[in-house]
Order: structure tokens, then sequence, then C-alpha cells
């Protein structure tokens, strides 16, 4: 990785006695407009509020913590001292949205203490930027207090208008729920707690998981969300609708009573507000990434961004299975001769995929049904001993598929359905990595479907997040990098650890496969662009050109159109980004699937052209190396008419433009099929007006001439 940084501190140490504590302590972003203040109330509470452009976004918040076996800790603190501090730093993604990434805060640093015995401290850090705010609580090393039992951290965003949110229910074991548009007034997350298509849900209150999107009457734009998510519980939002307060409900376990335990000194991960004045700037906002540590891995050059097809759609149509029809015998996966035809990881397969993919620029081949096991996979409890991830099913030759694989220059994408029995994975994970490392497979997408083993815990609880950090962490020394659905939220640790390049965390393309419910609808992924996408990288499988299926399923299909999904390479960041559909389905249409040849993975420079969020959003990628250019643009269930201004372009550069839209009958149901593609000449001084259609797209490639 390219590291140069630029840095430039400021310490400025300001001291006050408790007799001064009336004053205001503050910090102020770079450019003026946003604004914290901070204090403690007359019973030591500790509190800030947030103003953007003077208004106040976040009034009086309270924050403090509910401790086990130990008084709460969240009154009768003093402020002994604070520090501000201004940080200006360039740093590079190695790969990304972005090549360099500007970080630039004031630090408001404020040391608290308690006025009466135990006198414990606690510090709070505000940083804030031009696009918003993180803080944090940091326990610091003392003698009263060496390990703590969080029962619940208080932490309140006091709301100032009802806000218009897109919101999913705070599930303390899947995000992958359909967004809801309602005023904060009107949320109501227990009335989805039960959902035929999730292998697991858990909601106990009324709360939001996060990133959750708000946007105000007079424009105003906010996500929360968090960053940084090291050793502790997620955070869910708990959502007062009467007094438009939210306040963290972090997820627990029924295995303890607490729901974190730390030793001290130890920080929590940052709680962030993102606040623009308009939609796209929220997902410029580079918030999420800048409150992480950098790069701990140091050279990452062995994973390359990439294009990828793979065995799994057709598993999610039901063309082909994971399993090959095994039995357990004393313990061991048998070939009893009942194997029933249907299997898809077989060597011919994915020998086919590899073809494909060599002559269509895309880089990898993701397998999944490879390993004995899936005969017991959903719906089991007991998946503890049943995936090992080194034996191969007796129709899939890994040697061969590898040596082909790169005599095509094709990669084999590795895959551990870890069926969430993590003491099986952690046990195996060295020998499943090292297992890529022999084959020099440097990607793995890992699953984690069903409830977590041990019984007790969930999805987003303390155990679970060490559970996907520390996997990632081992997979790095191998060097492998992490694909994780059914993950925990992405807050930002990419930056620390490269190889955690993508993830699932939300309702992806297979929805649209099975859902009992319809599938994903048109508004999802305009809604999915700013508020999940702002968490970081989506592997959401773009690309499925036969929209309908009905050859496999009646009852199911995708709701947008064929240019809509071109558009989605673009519009959903991801370094690993899949053609999704078949390979006889691509072959039937060329056309379209130049696009997909063409389209680049890791980018230079990003620019958010336009959106609205929840309805339509434009992004335009500079692709690293070749400095070509790619559009993407997609609407909710509304047509639109789009102007555009090339204006980003190069000076003194021609371009070819191949537009891929909407036809005129194109409609995201009636007539998804219908797409057009021309080629014109475009320069920086050229403006275009797309015409989306309802549930539509368009997807342009920008080549220099
Ligand atoms: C759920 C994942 O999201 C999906 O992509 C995968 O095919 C299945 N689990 C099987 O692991
Ligand atoms: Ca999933």
């Amino acid at each position: 990785m390219k590291t140069y940084l630029l840095f430039l501190s400021v310490l400025l140490l300001v001291s006050c006695s408790s007799s001064e504590e009336k004053r205001v302590f503050n910090a102020v972003s770079p450019n003026g407009t946003i604004v914290v203040d901070f204090n403690v109330s007359e019973e030591g509470k500790p509190y800030y509020l947030v103003m953007n452009n003077k208004n106040v976004i976040i009034d009086t918040s309270y924050l403090g913590f509910e401790l086990k076996d130990a008084p709460n800790f969240d009154k009768n603190f003093i402020i002994k001292k604070s520090l501000t501090e201004t940080h200006i730093e360039t740093w590079h993604m190695p790969w990304g949205e972005q090549d360099s990434v500007k970080n630039n805060y004031k630090e408001l640093k404020v040391f608290l203490q308690e006025k009466e015995t135990p006198k414990r401290f606690l510090n709070i850090v505000f940083r804030v930027y031009d696009d918003g705010v993180g803080f944090r609580y940091e326990f610091p090393k003392q003698a009263r207090l060496s390990t703590v039992e969080i029962l619940e951290e208080h932490t309140q965003f006091n709301l100032t208008q009802d806000y218009n949110t897109f919101w999913i229910p705070g599930d303390w074991d899947i995000y992958e729920h359909l967004y809801l548009t309602t005023k904060v007034s009107e949320i109501d997350a227990l009335k989805y707690a039960r959902h035929v298509d999730l292998a697991q849900t858990h909601i106990p209150e009324n709360a939001v998981n996060t990133p959750v999107t708000m946007v105000g009457n007079d424009g105003t734009h906010l996500s929360f969300h968090e960053a940084a998510l090291v050793d502790y519980s997620g955070m869910t939002l708990k959502v007062d609708t009467e007094n438009l307060n939210l306040e963290s409900h972090l997820v627990g376990s029924r295995n303890t009573d607490y729901k974190v335990k730390r030793s001290v000194p130890f920080n929590t991960p940052w709680r962030t507000i993102q606040i623009a004045n308009n939609a796209p700037d929220l997902i410029a906002s580079n918030l999420i990434v800048n409150l992480n540590e950098p790069n701990k891995l140091g050279d990452v050059s062995w994973f390359k961004p990439m294009k990828y097809t793979g065995v799994w759609w057709e598993m999610h149509l039901g063309k082909s299975s994971w399993d090959y029809g095994m039995e357990m015998k004393d313990g061991v996966w048998t070939d009893t001769g009942k194997a029933h035809g249907r299997h898809g990881a077989t060597t011919e397969n994915v020998k086919n995929f590899i073809d494909f993919s060599a002559k269509n620029n895309i880089g990898g081949v993701l397998v999944e049904g490879w390993n004995t096991g899936w005969e017991r996979w959903i719906g089991f409890e007991d998946r503890e001993g049943v995936f090992d991830f080194v034996t191969t099913y007796p129709d899939y030759d890994i040697d061969e598929v590898v040596r082909y694989g790169k005599e095509k220059g094709v990669d084999i994408i590795m895959h551990h359905e870890t069926s969430a029995a993590t003491e099986t994975y952690e046990k195996q994970q060295d020998t499943a990595y090292a297992l890529m490392q022999k084959y020099g497979m440097h990607a793995v997408k890992s699953g984690y479907v069903g409830k977590i083993l041990p019984k007790g815990e969930y999805h987003h609880g303390q155990y679970m997040v060490n559970q996907y950090n520390n996997a990632a962490i081992k997979a790095a020394t191998y060097e492998v990098a992490v694909n994780a659905h059914e993950p925990i939220k992405a807050t930002g640790l990419r930056r620390t650890y490269p190889n955690i390049i993508s993830r699932e965390g939300l309702r992806g393309q297979e929805f649209n496969a099975w859902a009992a419910d319809g599938g994903n609808p048109p508004e999802h992924l305009p809604i999915v662009a700013f508020t999940r996408m702002l968490a970081g990288p989506i592997d959401y499988t773009p690309g499925i050109f036969n929209i309908k299926f009905d050859e496999y399923k009646k009852n199911n299909q995708v709701n947008t159109t064929l240019a809509q999904q071109l558009a989605l390479y673009v519009v959903i960041y991801s370094p690993v980004q899949m053609a999704a559909d078949l390979v006889e389905h691509y072959e039937a249409n060329p056309e379209p699937l130049q696009f997909i040849k063409d389209v680049g993975v890791d980018w230079e420079q990003t620019k958010v052209l336009n959106g609205e969020v929840g309805d339509y959003v434009t992004i335009a990628r500079k692709e690293r190396q070749t400095g070509n250019w790619f559009l993407g643009s997609i609407t909710d269930e509304n047509a639109r008419e789009l102007p555009i201004s090339f204006d980003f372009l190069d000076d003194n550069q021609a371009y070819e433009a191949i537009i891929y839209k909407d036809g005129e009958n194109a409609h995201w149901n009636d007539n998804p099929l219908d797409l057009v593609k021309e080629k014109i000449t475009i320069t920086k001084n050229t403006n275009l007006t797309l015409n989306l259609a309802e549930g539509g797209g368009c997807a342009i490639s920008i080549i220099k001439k």
C-alpha cells in the first residue's frame, strides 16, 4: 500500500478547576459550521449538544453507563481538564471509492472524575469534522476500576425535529430487513418481530439498527451509526417516539446479564452523526473510515479488487443445490450412492464459469457447496462439527479447478458457510486458511446463517463482534481477504484491516430469488445507497439479466430494469463485485454483458452527482490505472429525468460514452428488458438528460479516446 501521511497536530491544553464548570467546552468543525458543546449538569451528568449552521440539531443529550455490581457511571462528575487538538492528515486507501482521503477534524477531550468515592475516571472524546461528529468514551487506567461489566450504555441523541427516517428494526441477529420510511414519531420496530424469510431474528425493543438516515424539513440530512466496533456489542438505537429521543441500546446475550465486559483501560466504539445539507454529501462523507485507526496490516497488495462470477445464483433459483446427497455415518460424511445429481459445485460446472470469466475480464469464481456438510444446514440444531472447510464432495476436484483457473488467469474464491457454529469455525480457521494459502486463494466469502451456537449469543453481540474481527485478523496472516455474509455491521474497520473487503449485512439480491414477500422493491437500493452504504462496501451481487426467471421461479423476480442491474456496478461500491447471473443468461445477452466486462472495480475518485434518499441517485467513479469513468444512475418506482453535466471529466480529453439506458417502454415489472445501447463522444462540456424508467437505471462507460 502506498502510504504517506501528512500530519499536522496542534495541541492546546485548557485546564480548569471545578469552580469554572459553567464555562462551555466546545469544538468547532474546520469550516466552522458544526459545533459540539459539552458540559456536566448540576448533578454532574455529562451532556452534549450539536449545532449545524447555528441550528441546534442534537439538543441536550446525556451520556453514561449502567454497570454491574458497581454504582452507575453517569453522574456526580466534575471536569478535571480538557484538551483540544486540530488534526489534518491525508491517507491512502489500498483500494476503495477514492485514492486519497482527507482526515481533518477538531478534537475535544474532556477528563471527568466522580466527585465522591469511588472517584472513578472517565474521558469523553469528540471529533468534529465538516461532515459530522464522532465521540467515544475512554475508560482510562485507574486504581479503583479494573474490569467493567456494562449492563447498558446510555448515550442519547435528542432530536429537534420529527425527521423523515429510513430505518430497519433493531434486530440483534440480522440486518436483512426491508427499510421502512416513517417519521421518527411513527417508528414501530416491534411490528417486524416475525419474518418468514429470516433464519434468525430477535427484536426486543422499539429500536433501529444503524446506519439510520433522517431528512428534515429544512434540508438537514443526518445519519447515525458507529465506527471502530471492536470488542464491544453492536449498538441499536431505542426510539422514544414521543420525545423524539434516540438512546443507545446495546445488543445483549442470554448467557450473561451484562452486555459488554472489558478490562480497563479501553475505549468504546465511536458514536457517529453524519451531517449534510443534501443527500449526495452523505455518500461522499468519509467520517466512518476516518474515525478508524490506520492500516495495521502493511502491504496488502496480495489482494486485488475484482469482478467475480460463481456457483451461487443457480442454487438460489433451485437449478442446482449446495448439497450432494451424502449421509453421516459414524460421524463421517459418506457417499452411500444416494447422490441426487443436482449438485452445483462440480469440477465441470466450475470450469464453465472459469471459461466464461476469462473471456469477459472477470477475475474470480466463487464456489459454494464444494465441501461436505450441506445436507445438515438450514434448520438443524446440531450444526457444530458438520462443516470442516477442507473436505470436498466427490465430484469436485479442487486441485484441478485451481490449476485450470490459474491457466486461465482466474482466481477461485473460497466459501466458508460456518452455519453460525462458531466453535467449529474457530477451531478450523488455521487449517482452512492454510488450505487457501496453499492454493493461492486470497478471498473467502464467509456465512453465518442460523441462530448462533453457542446458544444464547446473537449475531451483533460482543461475543460475535470478536468472532468476526478475530477471523479477519487471523485470515490476514494467511493473506486472505474476507467478505462476510450475515456479518456484524461495517464500521470502517477496513481502514485498519484492509482485508475486510466487503460484506452483506442487508437484504441482498438473493431475496429476489426466493423471498415470500416478493423480494426487494424498486425503492430498496435508492434507500440502501444512503443508509447501509454509508457504513462500507456491500456484496449485493448485482447483474441479474434474466429478470423474471420464470423457468425457475414463477412467483419471484428482480424488481428493477436490466439497465438498473448494470448501474449497480457503479452505484453500490465493493472491491469484489459479482456478476451474479448464470453463464447462459449472460451469453444470450452480449450487448449488456459488454458493460460488465468493461466496468472498473477500483476507484481513484467518486462523484455523487445527484440524489434524494429513497428516490434516486447518480454516481460517477474514475477508475484507477485507466482514468476511465463509469456512471450509474438508479431510481425507485418512479420514472425520472435527470440532467447530468460531465464537468468532472478531464480537460482537453474526448471520451467515448457507451450508454446503456432504459428503452422508451421499459418498466421494472411490465418490461424490464427494454434496454437501449448507444455510443456518443463526450467531453467535460457535454450535458445530457438521463431518462430513467420506473424501477430503472442508466449505466455509462466513459472511455478515453
Ligand atoms: C446466505 C448468503 O447470503 C448467501 O449468499 C449464501 O449463498 C448462503 N447463505 C449459503 O451460504
Ligand atoms: Ca444473507
